[in-house]
This record gives structure tokens, C-alpha cells and sequence, in this order.
């Protein structure tokens, strides 16, 4: 038996519930409503986003109205859509994602780029490279997929994140490729025994944390956002420990806030690091960090 709420779904044209999708989205400040709802609706009738055009004189059957309905109460609640869809792509790996990791960015995918474009790639048979804060896994996934000389461990402190991890792993085909391992940072490893480190780690500062805006704040976890009170506390870390564990020649890449560049400059020189980098994103804001062990 439907509730009155479903009824309401279910008599709806598909494009009706596109413009319904896309008023709550408006209402809770979504950046892209009209997009996001052709999401929603896609998902809800298993069908391409681009095929919406097609169908949108159709009626919702009962079941499309029953899962509409709960996809638009999550919503509500500012929960991000690529949670309640429970996927987003990153450099064209689909990668499943849920409230256990933070969502996939595109800052991240500037990151990766930059790491899997290093000479070292070129230099070695074999690249042995852990991805520090693996969250969802994207970023060591995505180095096991474009590399195939490359031997990737992921890292994570967080037992539910390298659950989502693994489970991308198996899902991708990549399980055999990447190994997943509880520990903080890169506490333990061997000296010399990495070759390339990437990592995205929380860099947000305490302040700017209690301010983020709701879809985030709500609902992604605090752990990968908060870098401490100035947001440099596991980046920091992460450099001095970088300089045992990295090999000769090894390169560390980091994600960085826009306004850190300067800080991890000079943290990046004060542990000795050579070939130091700070790279801009698309709109000319500092977005990633390099330093290479001499
Ligand atoms: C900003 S998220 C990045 C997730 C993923 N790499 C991405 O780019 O979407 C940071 C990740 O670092 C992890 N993390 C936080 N502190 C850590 C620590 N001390 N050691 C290892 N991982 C840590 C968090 O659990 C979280 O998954």
C-alpha cells in the first residue's frame, strides 16, 4: 500500500518529478539542481541521463514512486547526491562511495595526474607507491588501473574507510594490485623502501571546519576533512616521516589547501626535499605539493 506521499510520486510524469527533484534541490542550494536531478531520475528509472529526454512523458510506476521518495527525503537532508546514488566517477573509474569516506574530488583528480605523469615512471620496471589517507581507494586505484609496473599500498587509519576501499578494489578488478593496510601514516614502514608517496590528507583547518557547508558538514566524515587548527598537522607529519621511508630520487605529492602553498614550501625545504613544486589547479589556486629525496 502506498503512502500518501508515493501516490503523489506515482502519478507523476517522469518530467514532472524532474522539475520536483530539482525544486528541493534549489531549495537546499544545490550548485547544479536541473543536473542532478537528471541524476536522480536516471537512477530511478535505470536508465542514461541523457536518455531522460525521451521519457518524460511517461508515468512513475509504483516502485520508481517508492524509491523516488526516498532518494528525495535523503536529499533533504543535504545529504550529497553521490552518496545517495552511491557512486561517482574519478578519472573515469566509477568508484562507489558512501558515508565510510569522503567523495571523490576533482581537486584529487589534479593530484593523481600529476603524480602519474612524475619521470620516475619512466626511469623504473617497478614503482612501489603508497597512497597515504586512501579513503574510497580512488587514488591508489586509479595509479594500479594507469600503471601497470606500479605496486601500490594504501593506507588508512580509518577501518571503514579501507572497507569501501577493498570493496572498490573488488568491484574495479584491481584486488590483486593494491594491497590495503590499518596504520597512521607511514609510522613503521622501512626506510628507503617507497618510491613514490601520494597523498590526500585532511588539511582543513578547525575553524573553517565548524563552517563547511551543510552536504559536507553533515554528512562527510570530520576525520578526512580536519588537518588540526591550522590544517598542517598530518601534512607535517607526513613530510618529516617521507623523508626516512621515501627511497633516493623518491617523490612525495601532496594535496594541498589553497593558501598553504607557502607553508609546505618551507616545510618541504626544512626536511631537506629537492625539486620542490607547488602546483596550481585550473584556476590558479594552489592545489599540490612535490618534493623529491635527494
Ligand atoms: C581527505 S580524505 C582523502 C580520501 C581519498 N584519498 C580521496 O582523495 O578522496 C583523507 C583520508 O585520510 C585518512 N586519515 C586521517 N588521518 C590519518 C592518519 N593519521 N593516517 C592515515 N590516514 C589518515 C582519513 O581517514 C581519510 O580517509
Amino acid at each position: 500500500m502506498l503512502g500518501v506521499a508515493e501516490q503523489q510520486e506515482c502519478g507523476m510524469t517522469v518530467s514532472e518529478a524532474l522539475s520536483a527533484v530539482e525544486a528541493d534541490l534549489r531549495q537546499i542550494g544545490s550548485e547544479s539542481p536541473r543536473v542532478a536531478a537528471e541524476w536522480v531520475l536516471a537512477d530511478v528509472l535505470g536508465i542514461r541521463r541523457l536518455e531522460l529526454a525521451m521519457h518524460g512523458d511517461a508515468a512513475c510506476t509504483e516502485a520508481q514512486a517508492v524509491r523516488l521518495k526516498e532518494l528525495r527525503s535523503r536529499l533533504r537532508t543535504y545529504e550529497p547526491i553521490q552518496y545517495v546514488l552511491g557512486e561517482t566517477e574519478f578519472m573515469g573509474l566509477s568508484i562507489r562511495c558512501d558515508a565510510r569516506a569522503l567523495i571523490p574530488r576533482p581537486e584529487t583528480e589534479r593530484l593523481v595526474d600529476l603524480a602519474l605523469h612524475d619521470a620516475l615512471w619512466e626511469r623504473s620496471e617497478a614503482v612501489r607507491v603508497i597512497d597515504v589517507g586512501t579513503g574510497s581507494g580512488c587514488v591508489a586505484l586509479t595509479v594500479a588501473h594507469l600503471r601497470k609496473q606500479a605496486d601500490v599500498l594504501a593506507i588508512d587509519v580509518s577501518e571503514q574507510a579501507l572497507e569501501l576501499a577493498r570493496e572498490n578494489a573488488i568491484r574495479l578488478q584491481l584486488a590483486e594490485r593494491v594491497r590495503f593496510c590499518q596504520n597512521d601514516l607511514l609510522e613503521n614502514l622501512l626506510p628507503d623502501s617507497v618510491d613514490l608517496v601520494i597523498a590526500n590528507l585532511p588539511y582543513i583547518d578547525r575553524g573553517t571546519c565548524a563552517v563547511l557547508p551543510p552536504d559536507v558538514r553533515l554528512h562527510e566524515p570530520l576525520s578526512a576533512l580536519d588537518g588540526g587548527e591550522q590544517g598542517l598537522d598530518l601534512i607535517g607529519k607526513l613530510i618529516q616521516q617521507g623523508q626516512q621511508v621515501l627511497s633516493p630520487g623518491g617523490a612525495l605529492y601532496l594535496e594541498i589547501g589553497a593558501d598553504q602553498g607557502g607553508c609546505v614550501r618551507e616545510g618541504l625545504h626544512a626536511h631537506g626535499y629537492q625539486q620542490i613544486e607547488i602546483f596550481p589547479d585550473w584556476a590558479g589556486r594552489d592545489r599540490v605539493a612535490k618534493g623529491v629525496k635527494p
